[in-house]
């Protein structure tokens, strides 16, 4: 049996197994199979209130389970197979497991572009329930080995190369008529406003979301991150970006060229990879500039700064 048979025969018999994705790797389970998505949440140790996304083949398999207005269908047209995860009303006929949505009568949904994930899709021919495969709170895996670290040999895991784009999708909540970015990507808000032509708000999932206990998600370290930095104190490492002045005995460059591409890919290995190391007390990170996928990086940094 091959690899993806045997991801195929994990999905139909009600397993989770982690598969690469453009943007992280995910650890997906059948949508429509309850326990089977029950197996996510328990594994991630994620709230019950914290929705899935639903990862589809093409526009067509989307439209089984979301209604799509004109809106959500040019961004799907347009942006899709890719890392854009768009939110619509959930199709009141889709069978789907309601802990996928947690109980919400909106639905988020993407065709991630990476050969692996869309193999899996065509031939499973039912969409993937996939968050990020860490274990809820840390961060998300951008290689095979990270999701080994997280979940052992108790999760199947698909390989594949590093993660391209390193980010997370970008959600855009077109469920809404003031159509809003929920988390921004390698997908720029500036991106979606020019194939819209209107300008677009901001808004967090966690504002979307209103469960009880809903709070601002930390997707951080274990060591303590502090940002902008001009010095380095003793015993921190360094992840730093571009050409500065900043040293340090313990140091990585995102990207020593300042190309913020590379800088995404490179950021939760990195992030990971300083984590690991013994006699560090923090994790001190250069200025990034806030711009394109800029904007998705320090919106990261944020979070992991803010435990
Ligand atoms: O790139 C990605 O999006 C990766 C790969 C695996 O596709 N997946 C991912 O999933 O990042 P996750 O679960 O780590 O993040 C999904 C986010 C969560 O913040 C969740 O609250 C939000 O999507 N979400 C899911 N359904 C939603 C809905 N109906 N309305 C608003 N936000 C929703
Ligand atoms: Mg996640």
């Amino acid at each position: 049996m091959n690899i993806i048979q045997t991801a195929l025969l994990k999905l139909s018999s009600g397993e989770a197994m982690a598969f690469p994705t453009e943007t992280v790797y995910g650890l997906g389970a059948d949508c429509t199979n309850d326990s089977a998505v029950q197996k996510i949440f328990t594994l991630k140790g994620r709230p019950a209130f914290n929705p899935l996304i639903i990862h589809v083949s093409d526009i067509h398999m989307a439209f089984k389970y979301g209604e799509f207005n004109d809106t959500a269908r040019t961004l799907a047209n347009k942006f899709w197979p890719g890392p854009l995860t768009i939110v619509v009303p959930l199709n009141k006929n889709a069978k789907i497991s309601s802990y996928v949505t947690a109980g919400l009568d909106t639905i988020a949904i993407r065709c991630p572009n990476h050969p692996v994930a869309l193999d899996l899709l065509q031939q499973y021919n039912v969409p993937i329930a996939a968050p990020s495969a860490n274990i809820s709170g840390y961060v998300s895996p951008t290689k095979y080995e990270h999701v080994h670290d997280e979940f052992g040999d108790k999760v199947f895991i698909v390989p594949g190369d590093q993660s391209c784009i390193g980010l997370e999708s970008t959600i855009v909540d077109c469920s809404v008529t003031d159509v809003a970015i929920l988390r921004p990507g390698f997908i720029t808000k500036e991106n979606i406003e020019t194939i819209l032509n209107m300008p677009l708000t901001e808004k967090t999932s966690s504002e979307v979301i209103k469960a009880p206990g809903q709070f601002k998600l930390h997707y951080s370290p274990k060591l303590p991150v502090r940002l902008n930095v001009t010095n380095v104190h003793p015993n921190e490492a360094l992840l730093n970006f571009g050409q500065n002045a900043l040293t340090a005995d313990i140091s990585l460059n995102l990207s020593p060229q300042g190309n913020l591409d590379e800088a995404a890919t490179n950021l939760f290995d990195y992030l990971r990879k300083l984590d690991k190391h013994p006699n560090i007390t923090g994790i001190a990170v250069s200025p990034i500039p806030c711009e394109k996928i800029g904007v998705a990086i320090n919106e990261r940094l944020d979070r992991a700064a803010s435990k």
